[in-house]
C-alpha cells in the first residue's frame, strides 16, 4: 500500500462557528492504481487531497505513507517526504512567474539535491520533450496557453520520480482538447510507471481512468 487514511477529520473554526470539512474519511491507494475523488464544491476534497499529500494536518486520524505514519512525523520531514515522493498538479497550475518554464520544472530537484545537477536538467528536457514543449524551455508562464501551462505543472511533478501523483481538477481550467492531452499523459504515466495517483475531478474522461472511484459530499467520502 502506497497511502492509507485512516479515520481523518478536519475542521475549521470561524469566530465561534466550526466547520466540519471532512467527517471520518478512510481510502487507500496500492501502487499502480489510479483513484479519482468526485463531488460538488465545498464538499472538502481539496481539503482532502493536502492532508493525502501532507500539505495539512488532519484534527484527527491519521495517514500512512508506505506503512509509516505522517502524524508522528515534523514538518521538516513532511517536506522531504513530499519533495521526495509526491507530485502534486493543481487546477491553476501554481508555476512560479518570475522563472522559465525549465526553472520551474526543475525547482523540486534543486531543492532536493541543494544545487542543479547535470542529469536533473538532462531529465527536465526530456520530460518537456516528451511532452511537445521541447521549444519552450525558456518561455515565461504567462508566454504559455493553459494546456501548457498544466503540462509544465505535471513535468515539475514528475522531475523528482514521485511514486504517488495527487491532482486537484487538473483539467478544470482546460478546454476539451487540451483535457483530453492531459488525461492521456496520466494514463500513460501510470501504465509506464506503475505510479499511484489520487485525482479530483469533474471530468468523465478523466474520472473514467479510475480503478477506485469515490463520491465525496458534505465531508463524506462514498466507497
Ligand atoms: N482555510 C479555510 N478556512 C475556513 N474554511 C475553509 C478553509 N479552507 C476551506 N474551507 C471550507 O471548507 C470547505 C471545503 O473546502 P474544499 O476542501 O476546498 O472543498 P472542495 O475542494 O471540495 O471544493 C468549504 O466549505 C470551504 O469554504
Ligand atoms: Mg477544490
Amino acid at each position: 500500500m502506497i497511502l492509507e487514511a485512516r479515520n481523518i477529520y478536519k475542521h475549521y473554526e470561524n469566530g465561534t462557528r466550526r466547520l466540519e470539512v471532512l467527517r471520518d474519511v478512510s481510502l487507500s491507494v496500492s501502487q499502480g492504481e489510479i483513484a479519482a475523488i468526485v463531488g460538488p464544491s465545498g464538499a472538502g476534497k481539496s481539503t482532502l487531497l493536502h492532508i493525502l499529500g501532507g500539505l495539512d494536518r488532519p484534527a484527527r486520524g491519521n495517514i500512512f505513507f508506505e506503512g509509516r505514519p505522517l502524524g508522528e512525523a515534523s514538518d521538516a520531514q513532511l517536506s522531504s517526504l513530499r519533495n521526495e515522493h509526491i507530485g502534486f498538479v493543481f487546477q491553476f497550475y501554481h508555476l512560479m512567474p518570475e522563472f522559465s518554464v525549465l526553472e520551474n520544472v526543475l525547482m523540486p530537484a534543486i531543492i532536493r539535491g541543494k544545487r542543479e545537477t547535470a542529469d536533473a536538467r538532462q531529465r527536465a528536457m526530456e520530460l518537456l520533450s516528451s511532452i511537445g514543449l521541447e521549444k519552450r524551455l525558456n518561455h515565461l508562464p504567462s508566454q504559455l496557453s493553459g494546456g501548457e501551462k498544466q503540462r509544465v505543472a505535471v513535468a515539475r511533478a514528475l522531475i523528482n520520480r514521485p511514486k504517488l501523483l495527487l491532482c486537484d481538477e487538473p483539467t478544470g481550467n482546460l478546454d476539451s482538447e487540451n483535457g483530453a492531452q492531459i488525461c492521456n499523459l496520466l494514463k500513460k504515466l501510470n501504465r509506464e510507471k506503475e505510479m499511484a495517483i489520487v485525482m479530483v475531478t469533474h471530468n468523465l474522461d478523466v474520472a473514467a481512468l479510475a480503478s477506485k472511484r469515490y463520491n465525496m459530499f458534505d465531508g463524506k467520502l462514498n466507497h
